[in-house]
């Protein structure tokens, strides 16, 4: 039994439905009513398998930003905290055990405790990511992530803000941006289709090397997977062509191409069982996250005229093929990830019993963290909805550095390896393309500086306007 608080334990609000004075029974957990369970799985759990766990729907997406799906989601769970107090929550869930956590101790205490007592592998991601990388460390037994998850860190190099050999990575994020930029003067404007086209192709020249720059066939073939991936449980596995991307992608390893990732990884000792093919499959379906984020943060960017001013003085003069950290466009990143986290399930499942101050929890218990609760909570966060980079500034006492549980990569042990190495490249790419440059954000009114953001922000219809600088303003 594991019974554990996080050390900054801060309690939100003071209703639990522990027994009153003069009551002897052992407290338990709140539990939903069955009305509740309905508007938290119609609110919250149906809109994220709508928009797609693996592989985002755009005709969801653009739904979702319509109907501001996720300030609708957090507003609820904030009336269930008022009505529930700290939680977990437990859902009515026939032959299920689910939780929500509504607290930050909470989110700190289960992430922290992965994978024992909380086990990153729950049945729902392993059904969904087994059908692109069954021996991924997301979905390993404790056992298998000890020998998996060293991997990642060697080779993303996952301590270091600036990745130890980023030199060949950051020139082809650079190279890209440049092809990118030439494609939106031809055009008139820069849109989701040609942005992804160019990250994806940096993505392949980074991870893989030059050999694999054209190879889109090997990340259509990881769509394919991601879409079956979507439907869980509900869709066989595609046998064969799990077996043509692992082997094309296996092919493209084996080349180590001298400055890719995959050199770095054909350098690295691993233990046997490690499976890096698998391993590297979550590094380039990852990557597609980054694009997300990286396309919101330049809205962001060409919406907030004042911070583009200082992030063009970030970048002036620099030159952005040499590796280097670029906080302010770092945290911008960091903003859009807040804002519209790409994770919003973050979820874990229970291996043994716990005792929490509400009651105990049974193991295989689900528990659901719901990352806009906590990012956009404005009861808590006063700056929940604007854009506001300081909030990742320890030194200017940002909520990261006071604890509140902001989580785009997650937290605790199996936190995002490649934090470090997604945020140094996006920010290169992001860097390049307005460098010199003014961008413009056409037709989307909602993202004004001055006014709340919205909760949600589909990133598929993001268009834009380039123009050289002009620099007599
Ligand atoms: C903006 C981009 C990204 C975001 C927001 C992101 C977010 C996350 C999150 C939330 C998790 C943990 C999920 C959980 O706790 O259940 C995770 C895990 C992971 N991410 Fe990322 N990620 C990003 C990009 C990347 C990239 C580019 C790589 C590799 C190059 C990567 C490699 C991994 C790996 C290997 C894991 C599994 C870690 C483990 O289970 O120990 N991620 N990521």
């Amino acid at each position: 039994m594991t019974d554990t608080a996080h050390p900054t334990a801060t309690p939100t609000t003071t209703a639990t439905s522990t027994a009153t004075s003069g009551d002897r029974r052992p407290p338990v957990l709140p539990r939903a009513t069955p009305v509740e369970t309905l508007q938290v799985l119609g609110g919250l759990v149906v809109p994220l398998l709508a928009r797609g766990v693996i592989v985002r729907r755009p005709a969801a997406e653009a739904l979702a930003e319509r109907f501001d799906a996720d300030a609708r989601a957090v507003r609820l769970l904030q009336r269930l905290r008022h009505r529930h107090g700290e939680g977990p929550l437990r859902l009515r869930l026939p032959g299920r055990r689910m939780v929500v956590l509504l607290a930050p101790q909470h989110v700190h205490r289960v992430l922290d405790g992965t994978p024992v007592p909380f086990t990153a592998a729950t049945k729902e991601k392993r059904a969904a990511l087994g059908h692109l990388e069954p021996h991924n460390v997301l979905i390993s037994s404790a056992e298998e992530r000890a020998r998996r998850r060293p991997f990642h860190d060697a080779v993303l190099d996952s301590a270091s803000p600036v990745h130890h050999a980023a030199g060949p990575l950051v020139r082809a994020v650079v190279d890209e941006a440049d092809g990118l930029l030439a494609d939106a003067a031809a055009r008139g404007e820069l849109d989701w289709d040609a942005y992804v086209a160019h990250w994806y192709r940096a993505v392949r020249r980074l991870v893989l090397g030059e050999g694999a720059a054209d190879d889109t066939d090997l990340t259509d073939d990881l769509r394919r997977l991601r879409a079956a991936g979507n439907w869980a449980f509900l869709r066989p596995r595609r046998r064969a062509l799990q077996r043509r991307f692992w082997s094309r992608l296996g092919e493209h390893l084996e080349r180590a191409e001298p400055g890719s990732l995959a050199a770095h990884a054909a350098r690295v000792p691993v233990e046997p069982g490690t499976d890096v093919v698998q391993q590297v499959v979550q590094w380039l379906f990852a990557f597609d996250a980054a694009a997300w984020s990286g396309i919101r943060a330049l809205a962001l960017v060409a919406t907030h005229p004042a911070h583009a001013a200082r992030v063009q003085g970030e970048v002036a003069g620099r030159d952005l093929a040499v590796p280097q950290d670029l906080p302010l466009l770092r945290a911008t990143l960091l903003e859009s990830l807040r804002l519209w986290p790409t994770t919003p399930a973050v979820l874990r499942e229970s291996v043994e019993r716990t005792r929490w101050e509400g009651g105990p929890m049974p193991e295989a218990t689900s528990i659901l963290t719901y990352a806009p609760f906590f990012h956009r909570d404005a009861e808590h966060l006063p700056q929940a909805d604007a854009f506001d980079p300081r909030l990742w500034d320890e030194r200017a006492g940002g909520a990261v550095a006071g604890e509140w549980p902001l989580v785009p990569f997650s937290a605790g042990p199996a936190a995002c390896p490649g934090r470090n190495l997604v945020l140094e490249t996006t920010s290169t790419f992001l860097g390049r393309l307005v460098q010199g440059h003014d961008v413009e954000l056409l037709g989307r009114p909602r993202l004004a500086p001055d006014g709340p953001l919205p909760g949600s922000l589909d990133p598929f219809t993001l268009r834009f306007a380039v123009r050289p600088r002009d620099v007599s303003r």
